[in-house]
């Protein structure tokens, strides 16, 4: 799927439009740098990032989701502080999207059993590594997945739902950066901003 993004941001509302439609691409679309976003989360007073493959974009609800193992750190960081912040940046577009929120990590539940049904096999298999994840071990081949039965990793599988209250958007170009910055907090407010 092409998307048409404008070449010049004179208005506000275009940022949000283009967002949407780069992150609606994304979560179908492996190739586009957007498909996987850095995720963040606070681990005590530090930060702790890392890369995630975005499965759901919903502008609408104000809402992503992410999969993730239910024995890997992040949940315990989520479960104790649900800020969160997701960055992505393409510089094929040349286009940056900040969005800050709160996560919440699901676990046996609806949202879970959900997208589960709706994962393929190739992606049910990362949740039948034994051990848990970011265990410390002596040797890696040890955790190859081999014979495996791919049901079995729904015990160790989570949904993470970010529901985000800022979106910004920078378009870093020669002839004139825009950024914009679209908040839902007692309704909703948009602005641009020095660059
Ligand atoms: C391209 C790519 C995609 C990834 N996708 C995911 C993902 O969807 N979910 C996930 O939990 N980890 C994913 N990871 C691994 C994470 O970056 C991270 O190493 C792992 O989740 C452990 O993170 P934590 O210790 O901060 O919990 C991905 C890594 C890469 C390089």
């Amino acid at each position: 799927m092409e998307i048409n993004l404008p070449d010049n941001y004179c208005k506000l509302e275009d940022t949000l439009t283009s967002a949407d439609k780069i992150l609606t691409k994304a979560v179908d679309d492996s190739k586009t740098l957007f498909h996987t976003m850095v995720v963040s989360s606070l681990d005590g007073e530090k930060i702790s990032s890392r890369v995630m493959v975005l499965r759901e974009f919903n502008l609408e609800e104000r809402k992503m989701r992410f999969h993730t193992d239910y024995r890997a750190p992040k949940i315990q960081h989520f479960s104790n502080n649900s800020t969160a912040t997701v960055l992505g940046y393409d510089p094929e577009i040349k286009i940056q999207i900040k969005l800050q929120g709160k996560i919440t990590p699901h676990y046996n539940d609806e949202s879970t059993k959900l997208a589960w049904d709706g994962s393929t096999p190739r992606s049910k298999k990362c949740y039948s590594v034994k051990g848990g994840s970011t265990k410390e071990i002596h040797d890696p081949k040890d955790f190859d997945i081999g014979d495996f039965e791919v049901e079995e990793g729904y015990k160790n599988f989570s949904v993470l739902i970010f529901s985000f209250d800022t979106l910004e958007f920078l378009y870093l170009k020669s002839s004139g950066h825009r950024r914009a910055i679209h908040k839902w907090n007692n309704g909703y407010e948009s602005s641009w901003l020095v660059p």
